[in-house]
This record gives C-alpha cells, sequence and structure tokens, in this order.
C-alpha cells in the first residue's frame, strides 16, 4: 500500500478546477479522485444552458475512472477556488461517490483560502443502504 498525498491530489483538483465550464454560476469547482491502483482521474463541472443538465466535478471524475474500468476509489480532494471557505460536494455526488467508495474512504475539500476538510465518505454519507447491498454482490 502506498502513502495517500492528500495535498498532491489537492493540487490536482485545484489544477482540474481551471478547466470548470461555469459560465452561468461563475463558480469553479475541480476533483480529483485516487483509484485503488494509485491512478488519478480528474475532473470539473460542466455547466449547460439547461441549469439541471449541470455535471458537478465529482461525478465527472468519478466516470472517467470507470470509463477507465476502475471500480474503486480510497480518495477524492475537491476544490472550489472561487469560494474562499471549503465547500463540500452535493446531495447528488455524495450518493453517487459511495457507489464506488468504501464508508473509510478519505475525502478532503477546501477553496481559496488556507482551510481544508478532511473527511470521509462515510461522515458525508452516513446510513448508505449500498453498503449493505453489497453483501449481496450488486455490483458483480
Ligand atoms: N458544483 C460542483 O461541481 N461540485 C460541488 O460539490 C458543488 C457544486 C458545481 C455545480 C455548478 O456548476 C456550480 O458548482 C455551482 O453550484
Amino acid at each position: 500500500m502506498y502513502e495517500l498525498d492528500l495535498d498532491g491530489l489537492f493540487q490536482e483538483a485545484q489544477r482540474a478546477a481551471t478547466f470548470a465550464y461555469a459560465p452561468y454560476s461563475k463558480f469553479r469547482v475541480g476533483a480529483a479522485l485516487l483509484a485503488e491502483d494509485g491512478t488519478v482521474y480528474t475532473g470539473c463541472n460542466v455547466e449547460n444552458r439547461s441549469f439541471g443538465l449541470t455535471i458537478c466535478a465529482e461525478r465527472n471524475a468519478l466516470v472517467q475512472g470507470v470509463a477507465q474500468g476502475r471500480r474503486s476509489f480510497i480518495a477524492i480532494a475537491i476544490a472550489s477556488p472561487d469560494a474562499v471557505e471549503p465547500v463540500g460536494p452535493c446531495g447528488a455526488c455524495r450518493q453517487v461517490l459511495s457507489e464506488f467508495m468504501a464508508p473509510q474512504a478519505q475525502v478532503r475539500f477546501g477553496g481559496s483560502g488556507p482551510e481544508r476538510v478532511d473527511t470521509t465518505i462515510g461522515a458525508l454519507y452516513p446510513y448508505d443502504s449500498l453498503h449493505d447491498l453489497l453483501a449481496f454482490n450488486v455490483r458483480d
């Protein structure tokens, strides 16, 4: 098991945020997702003029990883440079991330200021039924 470099992962999230397409909200978000095998997948938010079709940075990163054959991710960093304080993932992203991340998977998020929040998927999304369903191999 290699060492988890959350600082490096957060820097990758900050870089991913520079690619955000956010002309409507002007709120850029970047995410860097670490797969179990050490590969990092990044994503940014991609907005749409039909607002409900916007894709969050976290789900963008996740689907990039799954599309490359990864099924298990151990950490995610989320950068929102247009907010000073840390901004956590939205409810939809918590649900979707939990499909492929265990409750103990690490989450770090931060804005443009110095504060960082370090937490876990389980803390952000408690009482999740999927982890019970997985006992029945629903993902195979
Ligand atoms: N957004 C994300 O990409 N991730 C989050 O965790 C919070 C919200 C995006 C969606 C939208 O493009 C913009 O930020 C404002 O909500």
